[in-house]
């Protein structure tokens, strides 16, 4: 994390910031539980909000930012697809290795920051990051981004903020995160086009929950 997001961060409630932390917990020394949490917190649906960012893929070499416990490099892999996992955290790194040895499928994985990707310029087509952790609001990973895809590719971003209908819902998290007076997917937006990428946004509806999917395109 630079210097500006380091700020960022001293400027976000408290509660915010313990969250922070208990999912830096979950992203390291409790890696092995983090596909049981994502299960109980989404009532089972996490799998299915992760794929949504499969269905604007159009283009390939796939780079897959965050990759956690590895479910969607898997299923890419088993798709036959050409794609590149990098992960920060050696936990999350551990537990996908498992999972790959144990179904048979194997694709190339990095344990490296999406501050400092490791590729050459305009090597993927397409980058995905679902449920992103605090990197994909660092403008250090968007212009990293925008450097490995090539012109006309996409950055798929799933899941930034679900949302469910109902005021309990929203007093939770004006509670957690404050008021904000913009949707978290709009102020993205605002960041994605400051770095170069033309953004649109879909809302999946899942009842009762809504899951937003940017697209950015790096332009030709
Ligand atoms: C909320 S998890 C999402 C995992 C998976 N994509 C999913 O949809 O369940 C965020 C992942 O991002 C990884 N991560 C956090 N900061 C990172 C960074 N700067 N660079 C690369 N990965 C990072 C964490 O280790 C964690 O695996």
């Amino acid at each position: 994390m630079n210097e500006t997001t380091q700020n960022d961060m001293r400027t976000i409630p408290p509660l915010a910031r313990l969250y922070l932390w208990a999912t830096r917990r979950l992203y390291n020394e409790f890696a092995w539980s983090y596909d049981l949490v994502a299960w109980g917190v989404s009532g089972g649906r996490w799998d299915g909000w992760r794929r949504m960012a499969l269905d604007y893929v159009v283009d390939q070499p796939v780079l897959e930012v965050g990759f956690g416990t590895g479910a969607l490099l898997l299923e890419m892999a088993g798709r036959g697809w050409q794609v590149v996992g990098v992960d920060l955290s050696p936990a999350m790194q551990r537990v996908t290795a498992r999972k790959m040895r144990r179904r048979g499928l194997w694709a190339p994985r990095a344990q490296t920051s999406a501050q400092t990707l490791p590729f050459a310029a305009g090597f993927f087509g397409s980058i995905i990051s679902t449920f992103p952790a605090e990197y994909v609001i660092d403008p250090a990973s968007l212009d990293e981004f925008l450097r490995v895809l090539r012109p006309g590719g996409r950055l798929i971003i799933a899941g930034l903020v679900v949302q469910r209908s109902g005021a309990a819902w929203n007093r939770g998290n004006a509670l957690i995160f404050g008021s904000v007076p913009t949707h978290p997917a709009a102020v993205q937006q605002a960041r994605l086009a400051a770095a170069g990428f033309a953004p649109h946004l879909v809302m999946r509806d899942d009842p009762p929950w809504q899951v937003p999917v940017i697209i950015a395109e790096k332009p030709l």
